[in-house]
C-alpha cells in the first residue's frame, strides 16, 4: 500500500566498481560542474576485487540528513555531494513532472540517511572518490526512482566518477557546451569484450601525503603548457588509436599507448609550477621491470599505469599472470604476511627460468610492496537485492561499525 510505504522507510543498496583510466583525464575547463578540458577512457576493474557499497535511506522520521563513511559518521555538507543529492532530485521533480509531490512514491522533503563502505582497506590507497560517487549517485537514483543519463550527475562528485557508472571499457566524452550537458561517460565496449585482459593493482606500503587531483590538475592547467598540447594534440589522437587497440584486443598496442599516456600524464605534473610528483623511487623500479620484462620476451606482454598516488597498476593476459606475479614477488620478496601476497582472482604457480631471472630481476626490495590484488574488467553499477545487505538499519542508522 503506498500510503504505508510513504509513512515508512525508504531503503536502497548499490555497488560500484573503481575505475583505472588508460588515457588520463587531468585538467578542468570549469572547475564547479567539473569538466574537463580533455576526453579520457577508462578500464571499469570487477566489484569482487574492489567496490564501494552505498545504502541510502529517506523516511519522514528523519530529523537531519546524515551519512557515515566505514561506520564513522562524516560531514554531509560537502559541496560535491550536496551538488549530487541536489541533481538527483532535480531529475526526480523533473520526472515526477510537477505532480503533485504528496502523490509521488517518495517525498523529496524527507531527509536522508547514506552510508558507504569499500571492500578494500582504505590504508591501501585505493581509496576511490570515483566509486565512491557513482555509488552514492546509483543508490540515491534507484531511491528516487530515476532513471537513465546518470553519469552526468556523478561527475558532479568527482570526473573520474562520470566513468565508473558503466562497466567495461569507458570514454569520457569530455563535450562542448558550457552547461555540461554534454561531457558524458559512454561505453566502448562490455567487460565480456576481452576475456583475457587481466589487471594486478600492486598495493605499495608506506604510502604518503601528496597533492590531491583537485588542486594538483588546477595548478596543472594555471601552469604546464605541456598540459595543453597534451589535452588539444596528443589525447584527442590517442583517443581514437586507443579505441581501435580495444576493438581489436590488441595487447601490444593498448598497453604501450597506456605507458606512454600514463608516462605523459606524469610529465605533465613534472611540467606543473612548483612540480607535482606522484612517481617515485619504488614507481620507477616497477617501470624499469616492466620494460626489462617486455624486452626480454620480445614484445609488450604487461603495461603499467600510475595516478596520482603511489600504487602501480599493470595490464597483462591471463597466460602471463603466474609469470610476472612471481616476478615481482622474487623483486619485492614479501616482508611478512607471504600467504597473503597475491590477493583477488586465483594466481597460478610458475617457476622462472634463470635466464629471466637474471635478465629481469635486478637488486630486489624486499617489502616494498605490500600485496598484489588480481583482478579484471568488470561490470558496472549493481543494485543489491538481499535487505540483509543493507548497511543502514530499520532504525536508519548503520549496522555494524567498522
Ligand atoms: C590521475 O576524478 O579524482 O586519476 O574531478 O577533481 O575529483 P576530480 O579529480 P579525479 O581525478 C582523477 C585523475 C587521475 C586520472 C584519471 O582517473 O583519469
Amino acid at each position: 500500500d503506498e500510503m504505508a510505504e510513504e509513512r515508512g522507510l525508504s531503503m536502497v543498496t548499490c555497488t560500484a566498481p573503481v575505475n583505472i583510466a588508460v588515457i588520463k583525464y587531468w585538467g578542468k575547463r570549469d572547475n564547479d560542474l567539473i569538466l574537463p578540458i580533455n576526453s579520457s577512457l577508462s578500464v571499469t576493474l570487477h566489484q569482487d576485487q574492489l567496490k564501494t557499497t552505498t545504502t541510502a535511506a529517506a523516511s519522514r522520521d528523519f530529523a537531519e540528513d546524515r551519512l557515515w563513511l566505514n561506520g564513522e559518521e562524516a560531514d554531509v555538507g560537502h559541496p560535491r555531494l550536496q551538488a549530487c543529492l541536489r541533481e538527483v532530485r532535480r531529475l526526480a521533480r523533473k520526472r515526477r513532472g510537477g505532480s503533485d509531490e504528496d502523490a509521488a512514491p517518495l517525498s523529496l522533503s524527507y531527509k536522508i540517511h547514506i552510508a558507504t563502505e569499500n571492500n578494500f582497506p582504505t590504508a591501501a590507497g585505493l581509496a576511490s572518490s570515483a566509486a565512491g560517487y557513482a555509488c552514492l549517485v546509483s543508490a540515491l537514483a534507484r531511491l528516487y526512482g530515476v532513471e537513465g543519463e546518470l553519469s552526468e550527475v556523478a561527475r558532479r562528485g568527482s570526473g573520474s566518477a562520470c566513468r565508473s557508472m558503466l562497466g567495461g571499457f569507458v570514454q569520457w566524452q569530455r563535450g562542448e557546451r558550457p552547461d555540461g550537458r554534454d561531457s558524458l561517460a559512454h561505453q566502448v565496449a562490455p567487460e565480456t569484450h576481452w576475456p583475457e585482459l587481466r589487471v594486478l593493482v600492486l598495493v605499495v606500503s608506506g604510502e604518503k601525503k601528496q597533492v590531491g587531483s583537485t588542486a594538483g590538475m588546477q595548478t596543472s592547467v594555471d601552469t604546464s603548457p605541456l598540459l595543453k598540447h597534451r589535452a588539444e594534440v596528443v589525447v584527442p589522437e590517442r583517443l581514437a588509436l586507443m579505441m581501435r587497440h580495444i576493438r581489436e584486443r590488441d595487447f601490444e598496442g593498448f598497453g604501450q599507448l597506456a605507458m606512454r599516456d600514463s608516462n605523459q600524464f606524469h610529465a605533465t605534473c613534472l611540467d606543473t609550477f612548483p612540480p607535482i610528483f606522484y612517481l617515485n623511487d619504488l614507481s620507477r623500479h616497477i617501470i624499469a621491470l616492466a620494460h626489462r620484462f617486455n624486452a626480454h620476451h620480445g614484445r609488450t606482454k604487461v603495461a603499467y599505469t600510475f595516478d596520482a598516488g603511489p600504487n602501480a597498476v599493470i595490464f597483462t593476459l591471463a597466460d602471463t599472470v603466474a609469470e610476472i606475479v612471481e616476478v615481482v614477488r622474487r623483486s619485492f620478496p614479501p616482508a611478512a604476511n607471504g600467504d597473503q601476497f597475491v590477493r583477488g582472482l586465483p594466481v597460478g604457480s610458475a617457476s622462472l627460468p634463470e635466464e629471466l631471472l637474471a635478465a629481469v630481476v635486478t637488486e630486489p626490495v624486499p617489502g616494498a610492496v605490500w600485496y598484489i590484488l588480481h583482478t579484471k574488467p568488470g561490470p558496472g553499477p549493481q543494485l543489491v537485492d538481499d535487505p540483509s545487505q543493507h548497511l543502514l538499519g530499520v532504525d536508519g542508522l548503520p549496522r555494524r561499525r567498522a
